[in-house]
């Protein structure tokens, strides 16, 4: 990759909004462990409509990386992924100029729905234009993989294929067009502490094919959303006992309204069904806020509709 010269940014203090995707990982299979410590994956990523909103605003250079965000949960300093993206961004093409980033929150935090690596994704690519860098999405993709395993997909965005550490992204040919239902547990599930329970019972699945399945009759045409599955799900639950009691009553309700597929995005704690129609979601909603959990509607967004809300926001 070669470096950027030094760049002298837009000189105007207009705030730059850019949306910031939430995704669902359609299925999930764990491979075994790889040497950096990290776990070799094959998962199926989907973006989704729901977004936090960020707001980059130019600062002089003195002024540096700032960060605010609505959340209590979501760091206000230098650790938040945010930050770190445009402190990596800053260093890598030498730019002089600081930022204001502000983030408002709509995706669950620490929900398996990516939050923090769409926001730090979502970053790389509205300082590239704001600082008019021109490195794109393949320019900025190693940026990406040094912030996080999941922050190259949001790069790309859409139904794609996720292998290595989830950090090769290969889009597919057919998008999954589905109606969505969230199911926020309200309970963060920290990723990393899901990992290292796996390991205590990882098996290598080498063989495991489902993914591999799902993509072959994809190919041909056909939809087998009911294949897949998640291997981070019972370590996610053995984190999260509370979640573990409401696992089975969400994914029931979720089933009963016709759900294609009901499962766990990530590492949790957000279950989600995919619908066909917009009226079983609407029924699928009601039946699970009538049994007490939040549930929240939304839409699957392809890899075009992806690029469609990335360039409006880029032209304003
Ligand atoms: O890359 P990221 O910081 O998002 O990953 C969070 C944690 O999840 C890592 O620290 C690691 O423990 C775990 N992880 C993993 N294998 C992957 C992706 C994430 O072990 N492929």
């Amino acid at each position: 990759m070669s470096r950027p010269s030094p760049s002298r940014p837009r000189r105007s203090r207009r705030v730059l909004r850019v949306p910031s995707f939430a995704k669902v990982n359609l299925g999930l299979e764990v491979l075994g462990r790889r040497q950096d410590g990290y776990h070799e994956l094959r998962t199926l990523f989907q973006t989704i409509d729901l977004a936090d909103e960020v707001a980059l605003r130019p600062r002089p250079a003195a002024e540096g990386v700032t960060v605010e965000c609505d959340h209590p949960l979501v760091p206000r300093d230098g650790t938040n992924l945010a930050a770190q993206a445009a402190e990596a961004l800053r260093r890598y093409a030498r730019v002089e100029a600081g930022v204001h980033i502000a983030i408002r929150k709509r995706i669950p935090v620490g929900g398996g729905l990516g939050g923090g690596s769409s926001n730090a994704a979502a970053v790389l690519r509205g300082l590239d234009h704001l600082w008019r860098l021109g490195l794109g999405p393949s320019g900025l993709h190693l940026l990406a993989r040094k912030l996080g395993a999941d922050v190259p997909y949001f790069l790309v965005g859409g139904t794609a294929l996720g292998l290595a550490r989830g950090d090769e992204v290969y889009p597919l040919r057919r998008q999954v067009r589905s109606h969505v239902v969230l199911v926020d547990a309200g309970m963060p599930v920290s990723t990393a502490a899901v990992f290292r329970r796996l390991d205590g019972s990882l098996t290598p699945r080498e063989n495991s094919n489902s993914i591999f399945y799902f993509v072959s009759r994809d190919l041909e045409g056909k939809r087998e959303l009911r294949l897949l599955a998640n291997d981070l799900e019972r370590a996610a639950l053995d984190e999260a006992p509370r979640l573990k009691e409401w696992a089975g009553r969400i994914r029931d309700v979720l089933v009963q309204e016709g759900a294609e597929l009901a499962a766990l995005t990530g590492s949790g704690s957000t279950y989600f069904g995919l619908f066909e129609g917009a009226q079983p979601a609407r029924r699928a909603r009601a039946a699970l806020r009538a049994a007490g959990f939040a549930a929240i509607g939304a839409r699957t967004l392809s890899l075009a509709q992806y690029r469609k809300a990335w360039s409006r926001s880029l032209v304003r």
